[in-house]
């Protein structure tokens, strides 16, 4: 660990370390549960990760994921998801499974997990696991425009324990434009996941919050298509694309009992996980410097890859 560049984030007391040229946190030691998986984890060839920076609309597409996988296990009505949280049903990799800090019930062996194991990481692409690389399983990436996800992020600093109060907006900002993200940088590790999907679109397929929340119910049959358990033309006549787009909306969710009293890993608040869910609430927080500024960095760091992001109204 000595050998790791390590930083402080402004305004806070949360110590990063680099590995692989991503951050991660050191307590609790994120950095040591990467390095469990990639020396433990053993992938199946049916295997599907959703993987994305936190904050960016990873717990909607574990509902959509599952409910799509589990459709004919359970009609929406029966779903699991109306006695779990979306966070139980799809396990994180270095929170839920390879976690040293926390002590509660987890699934120990993987491998009773039915098939397709339905699992989620924020970990970069470079850092994941030479095997699901290589194996035939696959990857759902989400992203959301940085400018939402940098308010939303500061909003719940959710590995700052020690830390009562906020970092200021200016100096998380700061952070986040120097690339200072837990598990970021931000746009190093967007650019890594959107390389692949386009070089193997079999492998990884790059969706964005945006996108999902303006059409989802194309996006959720791509993405059945993806994972090889497309939609019939006799489910979509009778509307079961319509019916999981519906269910798993954040209308909904929030809603429903389950997602709004108690706690995950003995700290995170289910409700906490449900929020706004509004593209272009940054607009209520951000200085248009700051836009402006993010504006600039991005077409910087995006330059040449075809990826954008709608930030400036
Ligand atoms: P806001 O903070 O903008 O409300 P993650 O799950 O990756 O941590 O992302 C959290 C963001 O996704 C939050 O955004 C949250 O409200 C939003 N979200 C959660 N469930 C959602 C759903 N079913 N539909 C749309 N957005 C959802």
């Amino acid at each position: 660990m000595q050998s790791l560049p390590m930083t402080t984030m402004l305004g806070s007391t949360s110590k990063l370390i680099m590995y692989e040229n991503f951050w991660y946190v050191i307590n609790p030691s994120l950095f040591r549960n990467v390095l469990s998986i990639q020396k433990h984890f053993v992938v199946k060839d049916k295997d599907i990760f959703i993987a994305g920076l936190p904050k960016t609309g990873t717990t909607w597409l574990k509902s959509l994921l599952f409910a799509t996988v589990d459709r004919t296990n359970h009609p929406i009505d029966k779903s699991l998801l109306l006695t779990h949280h979306p966070q139980e049903l799809v396990y994180n990799l270095e929170s839920d499974v390879y976690n040293e800090a926390f002590v509660y019930p987890r699934p120990n062996n993987l491998n009773e997990l039915p098939s397709p194991r339905l699992l989620s990481t924020h970990i970069s692409y470079t850092s994941l696991p030479k095997s699901i690389k290589t194996f035939g399983c696959r990857i759902l990436y989400i992203c959301r425009n940085p400018v939402d996800m940098f308010v939303k992020k500061r909003e719940i600093n959710e590995y700052d324990q020690d830390s009562l109060t906020l970092p200021r907006l200016e100096d998380f900002f700061e952070d986040f434009c120097e690339g200072k993200v837990i598990f970021g940088p931000f746009f190093e590790h967007a650019l890594e996941y959107w390389k692949i999907s386009l070089e193997q679109p079999y492998k990884v397929l790059f969706l964005k919050y945006e996108d999902l929340k303006d059409y989802p119910s194309n996006h959720l049959k791509r993405l059945a298509e993806f994972i090889g358990m497309p939609f019939s033309p006799q489910e979509e006549s009778e509307g079961v694309i319509q019916e999981i787009v519906e269910f798993c909306s954040i209308k909904n969710m929030k809603e429903l009992d389950v997602n709004k009293n108690g706690v995950i890993n003995n700290f995170f608040e289910k409700k906490s996980y449900f929020r706004k869910g509004e593209v272009g609430d940054w607009a209520n927080h951000v200085k248009p410097s700051m836009v402006e500024r993010i504006h600039k960095l991005m077409q910087e760091k995006l330059e040449g890859s075809g990826l954008s992001f709608k930030v400036l109204p």
